[in-house]
């Protein structure tokens, strides 16, 4: 498989993006779990997307600490300062910026944080060493990158799908989406940028629906294929969501389907 960036057109979908949360949150939940944050400090989410996990990490410390996230999509950035108004949290804020060009000065935030960006990146080595950066000394990074492909079950469902069918501009982005996930990536790229006392590991969970029809709804009206599905005709488009329905067939338990993912979790320091 080459490397070729068909991530989706996070401004297009911004507004959608949201129903997909639900299904990340476990992740978010473990990375705030590792962040530790505590009442006072200044926290940097990189690539925060629609707000998370930035906004629940200001719902857990009831606005008691400063938290900053940036993202290189506009239209993502919108969405999420429109929820931090609309909650009301005037310690938290969303700016449109990239990893790899961070306004911020070196030594700013206690700690910094980023769910399913890093791989995603341009250049993730250039946006860990920015993040370094504008780190303190000591300061602590945790993030979250997919696992290897068959891991990304719902994407490695397309990549198997569509494979055949679609130009190679055009596939989905499971590469890049899982170019971190191979056991010592991760902790390699760290480690180049500077970062020390790495853990990494391996976390599972899993996306629940009612049947297969609801996952595909969300598929649908998320616009996270809609690249893929405007290539298709109608027919060959029924074809693919056959197929798929065939993977997910395996993972339907007492009329539940229940999809297992994995994501790769990391902790690293700035050197004091
Ligand atoms: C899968 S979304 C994750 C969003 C959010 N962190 C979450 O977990 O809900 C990936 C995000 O990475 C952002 N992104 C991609 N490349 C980026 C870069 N170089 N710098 C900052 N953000 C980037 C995209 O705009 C998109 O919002």
């Amino acid at each position: 498989m080459r490397h070729v960036d068909t991530q989706p057109d996070w401004d297009k979908i911004a507004e959608k993006f949201d129903l997909w949360l639900p299904y990340l949150a476990p992740v978010g939940e473990a990375l705030l779990d590792a962040l530790e944050a505590r009442r006072g400090e200044v926290i940097l989410d990189v690539a925060a997307g629609t707000g998370e996990p930035a906004l629940s990490l200001v719902r857990r410390l009831r606005g008691n600490l400063v938290v900053e996230g940036v993202d290189a999509a506009n239209g993502m950035v919108k969405v999420a300062q429109a929820k931090a108004k609309q909650e009301g949290w005037t310690n938290l804020r969303f700016s449109c910026m990239p990893a790899e060009r961070l306004d911020f000065p070196a030594h700013h935030f206690d700690r910094a944080m980023c769910r399913f960006g890093v791989m995603l990146f341009d250049h993730p080595q250039k946006g860990l060493e920015e993040i370094l950066r504008v780190l303190k000394p000591g300061g602590r990074l945790v993030s979250a990158v997919w696992g290897p492909p068959a891991s990304m079950t719902t994407l490695y469902w397309a990549h198997l799908a569509f494979r055949d069918r679609l130009p190679e501009d055009k596939q989905p982005p499971l590469v890049k989406a899982t170019s971190l996930g191979a056991p010592g990536i991760l902790q390699g790229l760290l480690e180049t940028a500077g970062f020390t006392r790495c853990i990494v590991q391996y976390f599972d969970f899993h996306y629940r629906f009612s049947s297969f029809a609801e996952y595909w709804r969300l598929v649908e009206t998320s616009g996270i294929m809609k690249m893929q599905f405007d290539a298709l005709t109608p027919a060959l488009l029924t074809v693919v969501r056959e197929e798929i329905a065939g993977y997910a067939q395996a993972h339907m338990h007492e009329e539940q389907l229940i999809i297992p993912h994995q994501a790769v979790l990391a902790t690293a320091y700035k050197p004091v």
